[in-house]
Order: C-alpha cells, then sequence, then structure tokens
C-alpha cells in the first residue's frame, strides 16, 4: 500500500519523469492520490493530484517541476480521505517526506507540536513525523540524527523518504515494516517500494531490513540501525522487465491475465515436473514430509482461498493433518504449533504484513517455513527457509487470477511430493497425479472456451443486489474465491457457502431475485450439492449450475442455467484450477457491464503492506 520513488540524480537525468515511470509502477499499491517533490534553486516545488497517477501527469505536463533531487509517492489512504491535501509529498521548508506505512502512536505528539506553534496542513499521521524531523533540524540537528530521534519515539509501520532543503545531495530512507530498496547507478542513487519501480534506472539493489536507517548522497550509501550502529546490506542485480506491461489486444489487464492462464500455469509447472511429466523436481526441502505432524498454511485474500483448496489436498491425498487460517487472526492467536512442524505461507506479492507477521511468529515458534511467492525478491521469500516459486509473471490486475491458479500448481506439486514422500499414495497413483497436472494447462485452454457464456450470464448477475455461490470440498473454496473477485470488481454483495450450511440460515436469502452459482463438478460430493440445488429452486432462486457434461446429465431442470466444463473425475487436483476460470470470468463480465473499474477496482490495493 502506497509506492514511493526517490532519485539523487544528475543534471542530465530528467528526474521528474523518471519519478513519474516509477510512480506508473507502483500504482498496483495503491491510486488514491499521487504527488512528487523536486528541489531545486533552494527550494521544494510539489505537484500532488487526488486520484490516479494520470491527474499529477496532466499537471507535470501543464507546469513542469524541474530538478535534480526529488521524491514521489502513490497513495492508498489510510489517515485522511484521499483529497490532494492528504497527498504526499508533505512538507514544510526545510524537509520534505513520503511515507508508506501507518504511524499508531501520532496522536500522542499533536499536543506539543501545536503548542510549538505547528500548523498541521493534512489529516494524515505522516504529518507527524515530519514535523518531527523539521523541529530537530530546526534544535540544530543534522538531516540523520533529526530521523533517527524522530524514529526512536515513533511506533507503527513505515517505509519513508526524505528530502533536506538545506542538503541537497542527501536522501534519506527508513524502513520498519513495508519495504524500501535502495537503488545503485552510475552517480546516482535511489530508493523505490521494490526492484520494478527502479528497473528504469538500475538493476542494482540493495534491501533495508526493518529498523534501517539509510543516507545517500549521489556518491555514498551508509546504513544504520536506529541505535545508530553502521550495517552492511548486500548489493545485487536483481533483473526485472524494464517494460511496463501493456494489455495487448485486451480491454483489461484483468482479461488479459484470465487468457494467459493456460502459459503461467505451463511454465509454473514446467520447474516442477520432470521432463517425462512422470516425476517431480523441486528446490531441496529443509524438513522431512514423513516427519512433520503438521501443516499449517497461512495467507490472506484469494492466496487464502488457494490455500482452503491445498488443505483438502493435503489431507486426502498425503494425509496430513492442515491447520489454516487468515493471516491477521493467526498473528495475533498465539496458536501453539508442533515440533518439526511446517508452515506455508501463501502470497502473490511476498509484501502483506500480516502474512509476513504470521511468518515471523511460526519462525520464532521453531516451524519450517515454506514460502510460496510470484516475487523472488520480496521480503516473504527473504525470510523464508525455503521458497517455492510461482511463475505467473507480473500480475497488475488488482483482483487477482493468474497468481491464484499457479498458487494452486504449487501447491498440488507440494500436495503429491508431500503423499509420496509418506507413501499414502502408490507410485501408480503418484504418476498419475503428474500426468494429471501435465494436462493442465491444455484443459486451461479448453475452459477458457466457456467466456462467451459467462458473458451471457454476467447479464443476469449484473440486475442482482446479492448472489450466493455454493460449493462442497475443494469446490467450497472456488465458491468463496467466486464470491471474493465479485464483491472485489462489481461491487454486487455475494456470498461463498459450504452447500451444507446453506439451510443453516443463507437460505433465508433465497427469492427469485438472488442468483445462486453452484460449483459441481461430477465429483463424489456432487449429488449432495446438487440436493442443496434443489432446495434452492423450491424457494424460486435462478440457479445457475457449473458443472461437467456428466454433472449436468445427472441433475438438469428447466430453471437450470448451464454452465459446461470439461470433465475433471480422472483427478481430483483438476477441478480446482479449472473451476476457478468461469468465477473469473463471471466476474469479469458483470463488472464490464456495470461499468466499474476493472482493474483497480474502489478502495483496494494489490499489495498490502498496512496491518
Ligand atoms: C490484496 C489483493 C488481493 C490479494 C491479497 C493478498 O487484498 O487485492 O488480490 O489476494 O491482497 O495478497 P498477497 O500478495 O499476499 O497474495
Amino acid at each position: 500500500m502506497c509506492g514511493i520513488v526517490g532519485i539523487l540524480g544528475k543534471t542530465s537525468t530528467d528526474v521528474a519523469n523518471a519519478l513519474v515511470t516509477g510512480l506508473k509502477r507502483l500504482e498496483y499499491r495503491g491510486y488514491d492520490s499521487a504527488g512528487m517533490a523536486l528541489l531545486s534553486q533552494g527550494s521544494f516545488h510539489r505537484h500532488r493530484a487526488s486520484g490516479k497517477l494520470v491527474n499529477l501527469e496532466a499537471l507535470q505536463a501543464e507546469v513542469p517541476l524541474v530538478g535534480n533531487v526529488g521524491i514521489a509517492h502513490t497513495r492508498w489512504a489510510t489517515h485522511g480521505i484521499p483529497n490532494e491535501t492528504n497527498a504526499h509529498p508533505h512538507m514544510t521548508e526545510r524537509v520534505a517526506i513520503v511515507h508508506n506505512g501507518i504511524i499508531e502512536n501520532h496522536e500522542e505528539f499533536r499536543p506539543a507540536l501545536l503548542s510549538a506553534g505547528v500548523q498541521f496542513k493534512s489529516e494524515t499521521d505522516t504529518e507527524v513525523i515530519l514535523h518531527l524531523v523539521d523541529q530537530a533540524l530546526m534544535q540544530g540537528l543534522a538531516p540523520v540524527d533529526a530521523v533517527r530521534k524522530t524514529l526512536e519515539k515513533i511506533k507503527g509501520a513505515y517505509a519513508l523518504a526524505l528530502l533536506f532543503r538545506e542538503h541537497p545531495d542527501v536522501m534519506i530512507g527508513a524502513r520498519h515494516g513495508p519495504p524500501l530498496a535502495v537503488g545503485y547507478g552510475q552517480d546516482e542513487m535511489y530508493l523505490g517500494s521494490d526492484a520494478t519501480a527502479l528497473a528504469h534506472l538500475t538493476h542494482r539493489l540493495s534491501y533495508l531490513e526493518d529498523g534501517d536507517i539509510v543516507v545517500l548522497t549521489s556518491r555514498s550509501v551508509e546504513t544504520l540501525r536506529l541505535s545508530g550502529e553502521r550495517v552492511q546490506r548486500p548489493v545485487r542485480e536483481h533483473r526485472v522487465s524494464q517494460t511496463i506491461a501493456d494489455k495487448g489486444a485486451f480491454a483489461h489487464f484483468m482479461a488479459k491475465e484470465i487468457h494467459e492462464q493456460p502459459e503461467t500455469i505451463r511454465q509454473t509447472l514446467g520447474t516442477y515436473l520432470n521432463d517425462a511429466k512422470s516425476g517431480l523436481q523441486h528446490p531441496d526441502l529443509p524438513f522431512s514430509w514423513h516427519d512433520t505432524p503438521r501443516v499449517t498454511i497461512v495467507a490472506c485474500g484469494t492466496s487464502y482461498y488457494a490455500g482452503l483448496v491445498a488443505k483438502y489436498w493435503f489431507e486426502s491425498i498425503a494425509r496430513l493433518p492442515v491447520e489454516i487460517d487468515i493471516a491477521s487472526e493467526f498473528r495475533y492467536r498465539t496458536p501453539p504449533l508442533p515440533k518439526d512442524g511446517v508452515a506455508i505461507f501463501i502470497s502473490q506479492s511476498g509484501e502483506t504484513a500480516d502474512t509476513l507477521a504470521a511468518q515471523a511468529y511460526a519462525k520464532a515458534q521453531g516451524q519450517h517455513c515454506l514460502a510460496i511467492v510470484n516475487v523472488p525478491e520480496s521480503s516473504l521469500a527473504r525470510a523464508a527457509d525455503c521458497v517455492f516459486m510461482t511463475y505467473a509473471g507480473t500480475e497488475i490486475g488488482v483482483a487477482s487470477t493468474k497468481a491464484f491458479t499457479t498458487q494452486l500448481s504449487v501447491l498440488a506439486v507440494l500436495a503429491i511430493a508431500a503423499a509420496q514422500a509418506r507413501q499414502t499414495i502408490s507410485q501408480g497413483d503418484f504418476q498419475n497425479f503428474c500426468k494429471a497436472l501435465a494436462q493442465l494447462p491444455a484443459l486451461m485452454d479448453e475452459v477458457l472456451i466457456c467466456e462467451q457464456e459467462c458473458r451471457e450470464i454476467a447479464y443476469q448477475l449484473t440486475k442482482a443486489h446479492d448472489i450466493l455461490y455454493l460449493g462442497r470440498g475443494t469446490s467450497y473454496a472456488i465458491a468463496m474465491e467466486g464470491a471474493l473477485k465479485l464483491k472485489e470488481i462489481s461491487y454486487i454483495h455475494a456470498e461463498g457457502y459450504a452447500a451444507g450450511e446453506l439451510k443453516h440460515g443463507p437460505i433465508a436469502l433465497i427469492d427469485d431475485a438472488v442468483p445462486v452459482i453452484a460449483i459441481a463438478p461430477s465429483d463424489a460430493l456432487f449429488e449432495k450439492t446438487a440436493s442443496n440445488v434443489q432446495e434452492v429452486i423450491a424457494r424460486k432462486g435462478q440457479v445457475i449450475l457449473i458443472s461437467d457434461e456428466e454433472g449436468h446429465k445427472k441433475f438438469s431442470h428447466p430453471h437450470i442455467r448451464r454452465l459446461v466444463l470439461p470433465s475433471t473425475s480422472s483427478c481430483c487436483i483438476l477441478s480446482p484450477v479449472l473451476y476457478s476460470v468461469p468465477v473469473q470470468l463471471l466476474a469479469y463480465y458483470t463488472a464490464l457491464i456495470k461499468g466499474t473499474d476493472v482493474d483497480q477496482p474502489r478502495n483496494l490495493a494489490k499489495s498490502v503492506t498496512v496491518e
């Protein structure tokens, strides 16, 4: 949440333009407002605009800011509404600051600052840091000491970049929680929320650790702990693409990313399946599945639903007990974790604050921590004992699609590997699982044929105020993921329910205005779900049944709208991956017809670096 870019440049660099390019790559972190400040001729010059980055670009086109030194920010609002006044950078005459995070004890400092004559201009927590640093500078402290003195007092999460009027060749960064990278250029230095933000400037990066402060000049880097102790952070090459992803022939990134899934799954499984597609190859594990008493899976949002599918797989195939929780609950409920336990953390970004904190807790409890991430240099990956990458490529749409199905693919690999190691499946079954995985990309291509039908059904969904998704087993997780997708981008209220729970409450909602989407591949639970669908029909609910030919043959009714998918009866691993596609498409087309902002839905951000 919130993205930061900072540049200590040379006269030859178009710093303002380079800052905006950096922000473009960070817009996934928030798009409530954006701003930048450049230091030139002894003072700060600033543009800020509420709304999307294009508004800031328009300001810059009208009145170009120039200078060699600048900081910029794209905001996801926490304290204060998303207007221009609350947009970053915040600044006094002496200092300018951009902040990603939340300062929890900002109220504590306001009375003293007010009595010292400070006039707050915004409603943000960030402005408190600004004035504390400013006051320390006025007392004669050097920039680094002013920042240290301030950070010693504040509690909360932050990645910061600061500039100082009296020290035009100094930029200070600090991290406690949200990530901050230092970029190394030719007589230039940069700060950025991630490697992508700086990819147009440099690939040579180091990452700050929690509690680090970095003092940059155009030719030097000094990293200190809050205590003042000097430390060094390794500088590495991070080869991320310089090109800003484009939508190709698609109207939205989400549509493009849905269609990329056969390829991203092929890429991901290509790494984990052996050449003969009859066995697995994967990074060495720092534990033995055989000795593991329990797996704990923790994640947020869509990644959590991937974990929920995997719980069914680990339990049924590998006979391994699995506990699963959302990270924001897990991190505070002090769960006892078993000796030799394995904890799996799933995250597209690898930067979700709650998931990071959950991993730190599990580590402290002696668990073997395995991270499934899409960003190799992310904080979650760096802190894990073992990393299984998803190869989804950059996902731009805020609503996760291809990251989800690649997470499922990796989780399937892990569950099959665990089953083989624990000898809960025969060698023949093991090979059949691997072969089933190898079929996934082609089956995903086949599933995409249902696109036109999903579009037609979406017209029906746009009229609804409430929509229920039902499923059993792994389809229950897909029902919840489907409801989340629809809520996120179409703003229609939707809930995913275990089909068997329908009669314990949600059935009271059913009438002829409520569409009910049943996710029911013809598996061992099909008849059970079909009975629940009957209960909906009896109450005049509008049923959309997503199943295969066999399922539709077993259960048809004139009031059911059918969506037919390829058969997945050969392997339990196939259906959750394939059935993700129609729920993604239903959400996409419903949002499209409603005219909402599909790729950047209101109030959301792709990387959630605050709790
Ligand atoms: C946000 C995104 C979701 C994502 C969730 C977890 O809410 O909008 O798409 O599923 O964060 O993110 P992660 O990067 O940890 O998978």
